[in-house]
């Protein structure tokens, strides 16, 4: 895809809960975003940064509006394929499954994908150099139940690019860390990022974070402001 083309275009998202109450949240988020690009949302607990990283994610559908990601407009009949191929996610709570081997996590989306993962295969060799490249050289093959936070959330982000995907959508990715460690994952995601070429969007709390972004955006009232 050429960079200078978008890999995510919304227009007009609008979300609201209706159960126990109607809660509206988003009300006409637009949003914009070219390959390569690193860009932070923020605002208040509350406001619905989550809810809109899911919505952009395809894990939650919004209520109306218009997606298109990597040039194909999201319907709920090609959402998952989308997913799976284009993105990745990665969260505060890491999100791994923790009886299978740091190795078996990052494999896990190629094997969403059907592709071989046996000793070996382009992916087996690819998520040994990622785990490799975060550090975890010794750690591969321990159950990610006995990894420490920060070495689960570098298990995550190896797992994030395991299947090349086009975004990488990030909440809160050191939200359960300690600030040294919070701040060695925030180095690693964003050079890895943009080593890599690939699109960053991440929900955080953390002004060091944001301001290390290219764009960054504060989630008020149900639409994104430009910070
Ligand atoms: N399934 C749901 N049903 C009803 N209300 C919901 C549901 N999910 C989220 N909400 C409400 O939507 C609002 C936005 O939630 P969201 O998790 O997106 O906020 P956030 O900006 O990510 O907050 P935080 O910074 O605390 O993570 C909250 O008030 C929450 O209570
Ligand atoms: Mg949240």
């Amino acid at each position: 895809m050429n960079s200078e083309q978008p890999v995510l275009k919304a227009r007009a998202i609008h979300k609201a809960f209706y159960n126990p109450c109607v809660v509206p949240i988003l009300k006409g988020v637009d949003l914009t975003i070219m390959r390569g690009e690193t860009l932070a949302i923020m605002g208040r607990s509350g406001e619905g940064k989550s809810t809109l990283l899911q919505i952009l994610g395809t894990l939650e559908n919004a209520c109306s509006g218009y997606l298109e990601i990597a040039n194909q407009t999201v319907t709920s009949f090609n959402k998952s394929k989308i997913r799976n191929k284009n993105l990745a996610f990665i969260f505060q709570s890491f999100h791994l499954l923790e009886d299978y081997t740091a190795l078996e996590n990052v494999l896990m989306p190629a094997s969403i994908a059907r592709n071989k993962i046996s000793k070996g295969s382009p992916a087996y060799k690819r998520a040994c150099e990622l785990l490799e490249k975060v550090g975890l050289n010794s750690r591969m093959h321990f159950n990610t139940k006995l990894l420490s936070g920060g070495e689960k959330q570098r298990v995550a982000i190896a797992r994030a690019l395991c299947n090349d995907p086009d975004i990488i959508f990030a909440d809160e990715p050191s939200g359960n860390l300690d600030k040294q460690t919070s701040q060695y994952i925030h180095e690693l995601l964003l050079s890895f990022a943009r080593n890599q070429n690939k699109t960053l969007v991440l929900v955080t709390h953390d002004t060091d974070l944001a301001s290390m972004c290219n764009r960054r955006f504060r989630l008020c009232e149900g639409v994104l402001v430009a910070e």
